[in-house]
């Protein structure tokens, strides 16, 4: 454990390190438990520094050995060199050679940060502050080093030896059983982007011609016998580099590009110069193994990976307080990618969804942060939805505010400032600033305020002055160390449909209260408390269409009454507000209904307007399926539980959205029935965009069915598990069984199972499956899973398949009596000694224990105090459990 634990770090601390590391050589001789890494740095005083300072360089849980300044060996004593720390109190002046032998054991470390061992292969993974356990460092995003890596293995254990960059050197050792190979990265990096990978892996081949004509070498390197399944994660890498010459200007600029799927990772990938390290799960894929959202998420997460290299490695972070630096910036550039590659506007509602469930889940409860923190304990706790999702809304918002010319001209400006160097959010926002000639200061709020703001909309036609007069006002709710909080500047993209549908022209069209540039653009910049916008000229009644695209991550609260949200949801060009107007209208009925439940009463009968609604959009021919599909996908419960914000009981919530879904089922089953139903194409199997859309329709449709009509829906669902030619088809029609109790469902769970017990991504399918039952025994059969021999608390994909899964059911994890929450803690408890990364992830299940009914909330508490009397709780559960109990 490091000795800092505990400490706060604040970003008003900040000083340019005292030294800088020009380049880092390192020699690595791998075994599986006494791995021998020798360093040489070459450090020199940083003329920005303080002068005669001294040099203290990171480790972490280090086995020094020797240590040598300028060639001459040093005492290996305990002023020089601890496991954590070394220390020169008076280094040399100039510049100077430093160099550290140290011994790990790569089998032993399942924290699975620094180097480790996953399946047979090597890896590392640096980011944030892992290597510091490999060896001693300035290990700060903002010491760039050229760097080059000698690696020594056993040539039976490790045949392929991977570094940065492009290989200079191979070749055999004297003895021959060994071999080696020599890594040599040109572009200077910080150290977290360092990896290096050995082992016995099968190469996927194929290389690409960047616009100005060089030559790349592609590989993927998977297990043996598995480069079939990384056929698509190719073809995705490549479009990925074409995309960002086209749409970024940006080529790649080394010889080689590797990518190495591992199956112990803690997150989804990692964007090593040149070496990008993945979870094998954004890798690996076959129609019989993956379903089109794992197709999709793997075409997003190679992308972002790979567009870090010019957001994140060419131009890095100063700290890691300016992480969203990269990840947002990178975020927003896959979605765009994905977004033309896909339907942009099922990409958007798509994005908007997990916007909602993880990032305003998160501003809403103790957890909340600013995109760009000014304090953190563990920097690894900061992998947030916040940093990642928010972090590319506020460069989305951006785009709308000053428009697609400026903000092109802004990123090139960024891109030719900055590279080469370590920047911050404040570099980046003056690119924009200077290429749109706007004062970017008060939007700047947006990194440096936590909390989603609330935009509340009012709106009155007024018939003898043909105007409508809309009302805006916005209020951002107190969070963490923030109670006051200032107005936010929110764009709103805005236009009018009559109540026939019809578009208005916003031309004709004179205003109060609305600049002569927003109404030529559409978007208003609304950056007060209040204001109030007259619009005139209207010869007939309209409704507003507000937040097109969703242009901002607030939370809209409008007065339209249900039949302007039917007009909407029918007719507006914009079809995130279509889907938004149909959100809206189920969430009205869903709260009421929720509020009945708890007052004992059932549920309403569904409102005709609603059905018809919903009817016309199944019933509409030209309609793209995938779309269809989002509407017909009701809000989840925990987005329903951050609406009602408190005093929330999961069970009512639960039952209130599942009798929706029977009313629909039933109200709409002719129609559900035709889609449900509708036969398959003979073309086989495609991850496709169009294809995906069908399947998802028909899908969507069979579990609203079933909901409506158990016995016929369960009839369907057997028959298309047991035709599916494809992992899609087959787990949809799985997951609709799984919600009707008996021996059917057991019986498919069981075949299920069989059929991929040799495929550990399937097998996390069916974990996750079953923790999302909504029923009482799901607990223990949790539990029992969890001594199932495809199980293991040292896989992180296991744990975030089964107890992650759980951790999703709401209705389950938030068990009236508690037992979900114990025993949420009893395994936060097991794994922090394993892995803490991940616990603490896990413990992201109670960020919303504080809105619960008071039972729950007691029960929720109680779990987590039990948590902190663990004594040597690692740093990222601690951090974690501090801010949940914080009053
Ligand atoms: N930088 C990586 C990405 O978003 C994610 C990452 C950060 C990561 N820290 C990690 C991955 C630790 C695995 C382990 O692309
Ligand atoms: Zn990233």
């Amino acid at each position: 454990m490091r000795t800092d634990q505990g400490q706060p770090i604040l970003l008003s601390d900040y000083r340019p390190p005292d030294h800088l590391i020009e380049t880092v050589e390192l020699d690595i001789v791998l075994h599986r438990t006494a791995t021998r890494v020798r360093s040489r740095l070459r450090i020199r005083p940083n003329p920005a520094g303080r002068a005669d300072a001294p040099l203290r360089l990171d480790g972490d849980g280090l086995v020094p050995h020797a240590v040598w300044l300028e060639g001459t060996a040093l005492p290996v004593t305990a002023d020089l060199v601890t496991p954590d720390r070394l220390m020169l109190a008076t280094p040399p002046r100039h510049a100077f050679t430093l160099e550290v032998e140290t011994l790990l054991d790569p089998s032993a470390n399942t924290q699975l940060m620094g180097l480790y061992r996953s399946g047979s292969a090597y890896c590392t993974q640096c980011e944030a502050e892992g290597f510091r356990r490999i060896t001693y460092m300035l290990d700060r995003p903002d010491v760039l080093a050229v760097y080059t890596t000698r690696i020594e293995a056993d040539r039976r254990d490790a045949p392929v030896l991977l570094g940065n960059g492009n290989c200079i050197e191979a070749g055999p050792c004297p003895d021959p059983d060994r071999h080696y190979a020599v890594w040599h990265d040109p572009f200077p990096k910080p150290c977290y982007l360092f990896a290096l990978v050995g082992g016995a892996l099968d190469c996927l081949s194929d290389s690409f011609t960047t616009a100005s004509g060089r030559i790349v070498e592609l590989g993927i390197y998977v297990e043996p016998g598995k480069t079939a399944q990384a056929v698509y994660a190719m073809d995705a890498l490549k479009r990925s580099m074409r995309w960002d010459e086209t749409a970024f200007g940006r080529e790649y600029d080394l010889d080689v590009f590797n990518i190495v799927a591992v199956s112990d990772f803690n997150m989804g990938a990692m964007e090593n110069k040149g070496l990008n390290v993945f979870n094998d799960k954004y890798i690996l894929a076959s129609p019989r193994t993956a379903t089109d959202g794992d197709y999709a998420g793997i075409e997003t997460v190679i992308a972002h990976e790979y567009f870090h290299n010019w957001t994140g490695n060419r131009i890095t972070c100063r700290d890691w307080f300016q992480l969203c630096l990269k990840e947002g910036l990178t975020v927003f550039r896959d979605q765009e990618f994905s977004a033309d590659e896909r339907s942009r506007a099922v990409k958007r509602i798509a994005d908007v969804r997990t916007l909602r469930l993880r990032q305003f889940t998160e501003d809403a409860g103790p957890l909340a942060h600013n995109v760009r923190p000014n304090r953190y304990v563990e920097i690894n706790n900061f992998y947030t939805a916040t940093i990642y999702e928010k972090g590319a809304e506020i460069i989305r918002m951006l785009r709308h505010l000053i428009g697609r010319t400026a903000f092109d001209q802004g990123m090139t400006l960024y891109f030719d400032r900055h590279d080469g160097t370590a920047a911050t959010i404040e570099h980046f926002l003056s690119c924009f600033a200077e290429a749109s000639g706007r004062d970017l200061t008060a939007f700047g709020r947006w990194y440096d305020q936590a909390g989603t703001p609330e935009l509340r909309v009012s709106t009155q036609f007024d018939a003898a002055s043909n105007s409508l007069v809309i009302d805006l006002a916005q209020i951002t709710a107190p969070t963490p160390g923030q109670p006051s909080k200032g107005p936010m500047v929110i764009p709103i993209d805005f236009g009018l449909v009559d109540r026939n549908g019809a578009p208005v022209r916003l031309d004709g069209i004179t205003a109060d209260g609305l600049s002569e540039a927003e109404l030529r653009s559409g978007v208003i910049a609304f950056d007060t408390p209040q204001r109030r916008i007259v619009l005139r000229g209207l010869d007939h009644p309209v409704v507003p269409s507000l937040l097109r695209g969703f242009s901002a991550p607030v939370r809209l609260v409008t007065d339209l009454s249900e039949a302007d949200l039917a007009t909407l949801l029918a007719h507006d060009s914009d079809s995130f507000n279509r889907w938004q107007a149909a959100q809206t209208l189920a969430t009205r009925v869903l709260l009421d209904d929720t509020a009945r439940m708890r007052r004992g009463e059932a549920a309403a009968p569904l409102p005709p307007s609603l059905t018809a609604a919903f009817a016309a959009v199944l019933d509409d021919p030209q309609a793209d399926p995938a779309f269809v599909a989002q509407v017909l996908t009701l809000p989840g419960e925990a987005d329903l539980a951050r609406d009602l914000g408190q005093d929330v009981d999961p069970d009512a919530l639960h039952a209130a959205r599942e009798a929706m879904r029977l009313g629909l089922g039933r109200a709409l089953g002719n129609s559900l029935r035709r889609h449900a139903a509708a036969p398959e194409t003979a073309a086989p199997y495609s991850p496709a965009s169009a294809d995906a859309g069908r399947r998802a329709l028909r899908n969507t449709a069979l579990s609203l069915l079933a909901a409506g009509a158990p016995e016929e829906g369960q009839a369907l669902a057997e028959a298309r598990f047991a035709a599916a030619d494809n992992m899609t088809d087959q787990l949809a029609a799985l997951a609709t069984a799984c919600l009707v109790p008996g021996p059917g469902r057991e019986d498919m769970l069981a075949r299920f199972h069989a059929s991929f017990a040799d495929e550990p991504l399937v097998t996390d399918k069916w974990l996750a499956l079953q923790a999302s039952i909504p029923e009482p025994g799901t607990l223990d059969r949790v539990r029992h899973l969890m001594t199932h021999p495809a199980f293991s608390m040292g896989t992180p994909n296991r744990i975030y398949a089964l107890i992650g899964g759980f951790a999703a059911n709401q209705s389950q994890f938030n068990r009236r009596d508690g037992a979900g929450y114990a025993f949420l803690a009893e395994i936060v408890l097991v794994l922090d000694g394993k892995n803490p990364q991940v616990a603490a992830r896990m413990l992201n299940a109670f960020r919303l224990w504080r809105t619960m009914e008071s039972t729950r909330r007691t029960l929720a508490e109680a779990a987590l105090r039990r948590i902190t009397q663990q004594t040597s709780l690692s740093t990222d559960v601690g951090d974690i459990l501090t801010r949940l109990l914080a009053n």
